[in-house]
């Protein structure tokens, strides 16, 4: 009996120290990177400075004067964890403030905040979704809509990436008395595309169905002040469910659902992630609430964030580079296979600019790529400097460049 233990055990040792994806990891190590200092746009990593091109930071408020101060206050006040759930003891009167404000922002009648987006996500699909229902989601979807879907036991059902006749082909092949739920990513993280809102809820009108969108990614980026891309499709009265991150434009981290009261209210008592996790940090939602205000207040990041992503796309396209058509400051650059992402990825890092290298799974075979993001932070300079950069890369790994 006790040989028959241990050979079990040995067989999760053996699962863990075989595994390909960590082998790979550390073969290729771009990732796990320690930085010991930021400073704007720069930070810190194994002694040198680096420009960041692959932060969500979009607004670039980590560190403005306001937001530092108000997490500051807020650490002096509260302590620096309300140490439990919000359903027992950890609801702070600074949550409450977020909520309120988050959904008048978002034009929702209430908002819940949450410990993490991915478990914002993951919670709402999770929370909502049952079994016997079809929980309709693009294949491109982040991982934590798939791991709530999952969760769920709903019925899953793929339609392909923002292809809209797949989608009303699919609606169409199911029961209508099946509950139908749509999810859909508002920007997705790896191809910086956006999601066809209004076809979406024209579908979903058409078939009954519940729509989600996790805006992670469009938060701060698209629509008036940065409402998202339900406001910049002019779709909050259509979208039942939005979600998003406070860790990309609002410089903080945790998560948040926003919808109407009667939902909000469900998710409190059914949402498993929301009751059986602790509370955000008192300290990241006095973080969030200030981004929050200087988004409203300085329409400028928001304007400095498109111009220059408009400025590092005709960099892009004067180099002929892959950028999947991403219309958003979300930036990948193809280069199809593992050691060629590698390779351009490793020339960059040696040259002084910290990226991102994103490989299947985590992207579709063939698709593997360097991720960037634009930051309001970014400088001309700056991205003029990475062009030259990405240029001596190309060429590091035999590709020419258009323009020379
Ligand atoms: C599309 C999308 N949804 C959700 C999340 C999870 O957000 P968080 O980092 O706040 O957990 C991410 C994270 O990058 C994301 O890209």
């Amino acid at each position: 009996m006790l040989s028959f233990l241990k050979n079990q055990k040995s067989a999760v040792r053996l699962r863990i120290e075989g595994d390909v994806t960590t082998k790979l990891r550390l073969k290729y190590d771009p990732y796990y990177h320690s930085v010991t200092a930021v400073d704007g746009i720069h930070v810190t990593a194994e002694g040198r400075q680096m420009v960041m091109m692959s932060s969500n930071e979009y607004l670039g408020l980590s560190q403005h004067p306001k937001v530092q101060e108000a997490a500051r206050e807020a650490i002096l006040k509260w302590g620096t964890s309300s140490c439990g759930s919000r359903l027992a003891n950890g609801t702070r009167s600074i949550h409450c403030e977020l909520e309120e404000e988050l959904a008048q922002f978002l034009g929702k009648e209430a908002c819940h905040v949450i410990v993490a987006g991915y478990l914002g996500c993951q919670g709402s699909l999770a929370g909502i979704a049952q079994r016997g229902d079809a929980l309709i989601v693009d294949k491109s979807i982040h991982s934590s809509l798939w791991d709530g879907a999952i969760i769920s036991g709903a019925d899953i059902e793929r339609f392909s990436h923002d292809d809209m006749d797949s989608l009303a082909e699919l609606l169409a092949k199911l029961e209508m008395k099946q509950p139908k739920i749509i999810a859909v990513d508002g920007i997705y993280s790896m191809e910086g595309h956006m999601a066809s809102i209004p076809r979406i809820v024209e579908l979903a009108k058409e078939y009954s169905a519940f729509t989600i969108v996790d805006d992670a990614h469009g938060f701060g980026v698209l629509g008036k002040q940065g409402r998202g891309i339900v406001d910049h499709f002019n779709a909050t009265k259509d979208v039942d469910l939005i979600v998003g991150s406070l860790s990309k434009s609002l410089a903080s981290t945790g998560g948040f659902m926003a919808g109407s009261k009667a939902l909000i209210e469900y998710m409190r008592s059914n949402c498993r992630q929301i009751i059986f996790s602790a509370a955000v940090a008192p300290s990241q939602a006095a973080a969030s609430l200030a981004a929050l205000k200087v988004m409203q207040t300085e329409p400028q990041h928001q304007e400095r964030l498109w111009e220059n992503t408009r400025y590092y796309k005709k960099i892009l396209d004067d180099l002929g580079l892959d950028y999947w058509n991403s219309p958003t400051p979300a930036v990948p650059i193809v280069f199809g296979e593992l050691e060629r992402a590698y390779y351009v990825w490793k020339s960059l890092w040696e040259q002084g600019f910290f990226t991102v290298m994103s490989v299947s799974p985590g992207v579709p075979v063939g698709k593997d790529l360097i991720r960037t993001a634009i930051s309001a932070l970014h400088t001309k300079e700056q991205l003029d400097r990475f062009g030259e950069a990405l240029k001596n890369a190309m060429k590091k790994i035999g590709m020419k460049p258009k323009n020379g």
